[in-house]
């Protein structure tokens, strides 16, 4: 696990004008990481000059369901390389829970607490590991409230916390001084940060801009946009997840991902990297996938070549789930995932709509319920 090489001093040669001074820079006993993330190459890589595979909607687990985009585990997800997990926080009669678009009757993947624990004790197990969290702050919870749950967890002592904010990508810490501080936890919050309040949730789009999410043509651009903030300097995220519409709502294109997610060719991850190589000059810092898993790990190795190392994982990666398969309700997260009646175990609907696949009934649900309360916005 962690390298025990110590480094009892470090030297910076310094090369002036009048000849060569060597300055002792630094004497410590402290380990110091020679794996980070995986590669020896990315310990001395700033943060946001390394480009990490996010899990969109990394708690809406489970298959035929349209309100699900991703088929393994929480820990799965991590142990598969995973380093950025997307979520959407909601608050729930003042607990905040990890739920698609709604709690009630939609898809509830349990307290973000139960959530925070599997990613501590993943965080414990791979000590040489950065990874991110984005939560969507759906209902504008306060940073305040987030950080009990933090604090309950253990993973505000494992967070990083920025002097300042916004810091541009090329400000970032490297993973390697990241990992040998123990703060190799970043959090950004869609909204609600406040550093004064909790030094560790950081404002994302003063951080982070974004590509469009939702698409539903598979030429995905590199276009800005969301920001608040300086796009030329700031880290960058691509939406990388092709929907189509099934009775107007935006669901995963489960027939197109294994393209979506592939390396290379129309529509793919790596062309879309490309896109943006090209209109950016610089590859995206993350990249959020739909049940990444598709592809045989082709998101990683995109990641792998965008990063200059070698995508040789010592385990091979999860295997999809057949999509015909039972609605699971794991996550590893406590959390479930609740889709009233409709839980069978064949996978099929309930015999009244035994005429629509359970991906179809799903999205019907959706639809009625969106007469009711209004639209819903599958984020
Ligand atoms: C962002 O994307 C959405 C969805 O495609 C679009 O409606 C909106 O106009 C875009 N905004 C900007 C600033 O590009
Ligand atoms: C994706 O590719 C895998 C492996 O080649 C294959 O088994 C699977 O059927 C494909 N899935 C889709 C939806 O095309």
């Amino acid at each position: 696990m962690r390298p025990s090489l110590l480094a009892l001093s470090t030297f910076a040669a310094t090369v002036s004008a009048t000849g060569l001074a060597l300055t002792q820079a630094t004497t410590t006993l402290k380990p110091r990481a020679t794996v980070c993330n995986g590669h020896a190459e990315l310990c001395d890589r700033s943060f946001g000059s390394v480009s990490f595979v996010g899990a969109h909607n990394s708690y809406a687990i489970g298959v035929n369901n349209a309100a699900v985009n991703q088929g393994q585990s929480v820990m799965q997800q991590l142990n598969d390389g995973i380093r950025m997990l997307q979520m959407q926080a909601h608050n729930e009669n003042g607990v905040i829970r990890l739920c698609h678009s709604l709690c009630q009757g939609l898809l509830d993947g349990g307290s973000l607490e139960d959530y925070l624990k599997i990613v501590k004790q993943w965080m414990d197990a791979n000590p040489n590991e950065v990874l991110s969290l984005l939560i969507v702050n759906i209902d504008n919870v306060p940073a305040t409230a987030y950080d009990p749950i933090f604090k309950s967890v253990g993973l505000d002592t494992m967070s990083f916390a920025p002097p300042s904010s916004p810091i541009p990508a090329s400000g970032w810490p490297t993973l390697g001084s990241m990992i040998d501080s123990g703060k190799r936890l970043v959090t950004f919050l869609d909204n609600a940060a406040d550093l004064t309040a909790v030094p560790y949730l950081i404002d994302e789009f003063t951080n982070i801009w974004e590509t469009e999410f939702n698409v539903l043509d598979p030429a995905f651009d590199c276009n800005v946009n969301r920001t608040k903030g300086d796009p030329a300097t700031q880290m960058y995220l691509i939406n990388h997840f092709l929907d189509t519409l099934l009775f107007g709502q935006p669901i995963p294109f489960i027939a197109k991902l294994n393209d979506t997610n592939a390396a290379s060719g129309p529509g793919s991850l790596g062309a879309h990297v490309d896109t943006c190589v090209a209109d950016h000059g610089r590859p995206p810092n993350f990249m959020l996938v739909d049940f990444y898993e598709f592809g045989g790990g082709s998101v990683f190795q995109v990641a792998a070549t965008i990063n200059g190392v070698t995508y040789n994982p010592s385990t091979p990666i999860a295997k999809p789930l057949p999509t015909d398969a039972v609605l699971t309700t794991t996550g590893g997260t406590g959390g479930s995932v609740t889709a009233p009646t409709a839980k069978t175990s064949t996978g099929s609907a309930p015999s009244q709509f035994t005429s629509f696949s359970a991906n179809q009934f799903y999205a019907i649900l959706a639809a009625l319920l969106s007469i009711f309360i209004g639209p819903l916005t599958l984020l």
